[in-house]
């Protein structure tokens, strides 16, 4: 087992680009530090699964989302890092006349917190979405404005860990100061939250969205409902692909929500748009039906070398070298143990034999290199100058290049649960346990976390055990002298990179406790 380090070099040029970046163009008087800094959140880029481009609006409601997250939890891409979840437009809350949101019901049987409960249960977290506007873009929904603090308020008692924020019915509103006052309600709102900002480019959020959230849309939808469009998905990539230099760790470019899987795409274009996805560090939220994959479709989600290329702590987004109209190089992403990643994308009709020289990759013309294939998971070489690779119609090679032969997988973290729940029912004092347990699905060992005892309640204190593959944190509850009532702490945990000493994954989970009767002490 391999302690978790990161090439010391490749990390300083990777965060000297994303300072450098930030500083050209940074919108004077935004002042305000890299948001992700703030709350440690999204450090990679997030992954999980959002309903709208399968089922658009209408379909969507508690019974759709939990088969969801079943589907999500048993066909391993929870197991793969996948973990937010949850409604986007779909009709799950409307405005009373007192101003503060309801849930629908009618839709949400068990609330939006009931909802997020069950989630959060299943070891994911829950992700809800609104709108900067008066309204969101169906106009069936009221938007956050005016109501920016309540609403972001009323999101945190729901306990949803992401929230995506449309651009719609926004007319004469300054879209930096929105989106700014969004994300102080967030945090006077109090609970860790994803911002993923949405405005398909509107306002260049690409040049200062990093100060006020994780990630921003950077194009038009990538299908509407229902209708994967390949054609519209190849601009999408190229388009976000010209904006690798304002991407990296806690700030990501997105170029939506992905269409793998969904009807009218062959394997060989999953394939492509999921490297696409990875190479470019994107977020990966999957957008379409989980209850309803074939084991193809699985595979290419659930392909952990791949993953390990977008979820690579350096966060650098990949570029195109050179692109010949059929067929595009794709490579400047260095990963954290000193690897390329590399993909060669061929769009013409038959099929592309391509020799790849190191030199073109920027890589010693002299190098003699080893390269792994992230769909067959073949290794071969080491190869001197260069590689060659035969790529059919819409598919893609996607490599990883090194001069070591063995390509670890960079830490992709599962929970077995984000909620502890514990009830006292006696007037005995009692002494209650639960655990979370998250373990790491890469194949490098993750620094420990620790929790700042200060930073909780005192009827909970909380050990963590184990080390670099799995970790566990015990909760203690203690009821003595608690009088009968609900209870609820937020457990922060963090842990850093050994050599750079940087943050490096911030994890929080809730612990409810519910007190039934007046505890002696
Ligand atoms: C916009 C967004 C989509 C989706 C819809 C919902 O078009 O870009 O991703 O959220 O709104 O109406």
């Amino acid at each position: 087992m391999k302690s978790f380090r990161m090439t010391p070099i490749k990390m300083t040029v990777a965060g000297l680009l994303v300072a450098v970046a930030a500083a050209a163009q940074a919108p004077s008087g935004l002042g305000r530090p890299l948001h992700a800094a703030v709350d440690g959140l999204a450090l990679t880029p997030p992954m999980g699964w959002y309903p709208w481009n399968i089922f658009g609006e209408e379909p969507q409601n508690e019974k759709l989302i939990r088969e969801i997250v079943d589907a999500l939890v048993a066909s391993g891409m929870k197991d793969a890092g996948y973990a937010y979840v949850g409604p986007d437009e779909g009709i799950c809350f409307a405005r009373g006349t007192d101003g503060k949101l309801t849930t629908n019901l009618a839709r949400y049987p068990s609330g939006l917190r009931g909802l997020g409960d069950n989630i959060h249960a299943k070891g994911l977290k829950y992700a809800l979405y609104t709108d900067a506007g008066t309204k969101t873009c169906s106009t069936a929904m009221p938007g956050t404005k005016g109501y920016e603090f309540e609403d972001m308020k009323a999101f945190a008692e729901w306990r949803a860990d992401y929230v995506k924020i449309d651009w719609c019915n926004t007319a004469g509103q300054d879209i930096i100061a929105t989106y700014g006052l969004l994300a102080d309600a967030q945090l006077a709102a109090g609970r860790p939250v994803v911002h993923s900002l949405c405005s398909w480019g509107d306002g260049y959020p690409w040049q200062w969205a990093w100060a006020v959230g994780h990630m921003w849309r950077t194009t038009a939808d990538i299908c509407a409902p229902g209708q994967a469009d390949w054609a519209r998905a190849m601009r999408i990539a190229f388009a976000n692909e010209k904006l690798a230099g304002f991407a990296g760790p806690g700030r990501w470019n997105d170029p939506d929500m992905m269409i793998v899987g969904m009807p009218g795409l062959s394997e060989a274009q999953n394939r492509s748009l999921f490297s696409l996805w990875c190479i470019m560090a994107s977020p990966l939220i999957a957008g379409n039906d989980l209850r309803a994959m074939d084991k193809a479709t699985i595979g290419v989600l659930t392909n952990l070398e791949a993953i390990s290329v977008d979820q690579d702590p350096l966060g650098v987004q990949g570029r195109v070298v050179w692109n010949d109209g059929n067929v595009s190089l794709w490579a400047g992403k260095p990963l954290f143990d000193g690897s390329h990643a590399v993909l060669v994308l061929y769009q013409g009709k038959h099929r592309a034999d391509k020799r790849i020289s190191w030199e073109e990759l920027g890589l010693g013309a002299g190098d003699e290199l080893y390269v792994r294939n992230l769909w067959t998971h073949e290794t071969s070489g080491p190869h001197a100058g260069g590689f060659s690779v035969s790529v059919g119609p819409d598919d893609v090679a996607f490599l990883r290049v090194s001069k070591k032969r063995d390509f670890p997988i960079a830490p992709v973290l599962v929970a077995d649960s984000y909620l502890v729940s514990l009830r006292s029912a006696t007037a005995r004092p009692e002494t209650l346990k639960g655990a979370v347990i998250v373990t790491n699905k890469g194949s490098s060992e993750l620094p420990p976390w620790s929790v700042d005892p200060k930073s909780l309640p005192p009827w909970l204190k909380v050990t963590v055990t184990g080390s670099g593959r799995s970790q566990t944190f015990v909760n203690t509850v203690s009821t003595a002298g608690l009088q009968k009532g609900l209870y609820h702490a937020l457990v922060r945990a963090g842990n850093v990179e050994p050599v750079s000493a940087k943050p490096m994954s911030a994890l929080y989970y809730d612990v409810d406790l519910e007190v039934v009767r007046d505890v002696r002490r």
